[in-house]
């Protein structure tokens, strides 16, 4: 395990897999860095990867408002990841090979982080994570405690932004997430 400064210095020197010859940026994570809840997304856009930054282009801003209703914020409490930290060319979905040549990255986040909680925004995130089987359509929104973290998933903000119907079911997610922070005795 590695200490939060050499982390980021092998993750912006990455050449692990093929992404590293199309990024302009390494999109590490972002956030309090001591948060109970973190945050799990896929891997960096257009956006992402011009500012280095994660979900700062039309999907992140929706995830900022998401965030805001139960009292959360990028800044202050909670920490913000992806599975892969250079973005895929076009958007496509990051590779199995991709995801595991980065994940490394990610699993020492976690252990940095020590998140009570950890959201998954997508099925990219949620197979990874939660389980190869996993089925957003039916599985958003459950509970699983692994490791003794407790795992959920979300529709991703994309998908959100694309089919406005999934919205309501989202809402009711994002109140069982504030229940579980609550349960927990998250740090807000
Ligand atoms: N989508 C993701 O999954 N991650 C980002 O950082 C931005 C968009």
């Amino acid at each position: 395990m590695m200490e939060w400064n050499e982390l980021e210095s092998a993750a912006h020197a990455c050449t692990r897999c093929g992404l590293c010859e199309t990024r302009h940026n390494v999109v590490f994570g972002v956030g309090n860095r001591s948060a109970d809840v973190m945050f799990v997304g896929e891997g960096p856009g257009e956006q992402e990867d011009l500012q280095g930054i994660p979900f700062v282009g039309p999907a992140g801003r929706l995830l900022d408002d998401m965030l805001s209703i139960i009292d959360l914020d990028r800044n202050t409490n909670c920490y913000i990841a992806n599975i892969v930290k250079c973005r895929p060319p076009r958007n496509r979905d990051p590779m199995e090979t991709e995801q595991d040549a980065c994940i490394d990255y990610l699993r020492n986040q976690v252990l940095l982080v020590r998140p009570k909680i950890i959201v998954c925004l997508g099925r990219i995130a949620a197979k990874r994570l939660i389980d190869p089987d996993f089925r957003i359509t039916r599985q958003h929104g459950a509970w699983v405690e692994k490791n003794g973290i407790w795992m959920s998933a979300i529709y991703h903000p994309s998908a959100l932004l694309r089919d406005v119907s999934k919205r309501p079911e989202t809402f009711d997610d994002l109140i069982a997430l504030r229940a579980k922070i609550r349960e927990l005795g998250c740090q807000m």
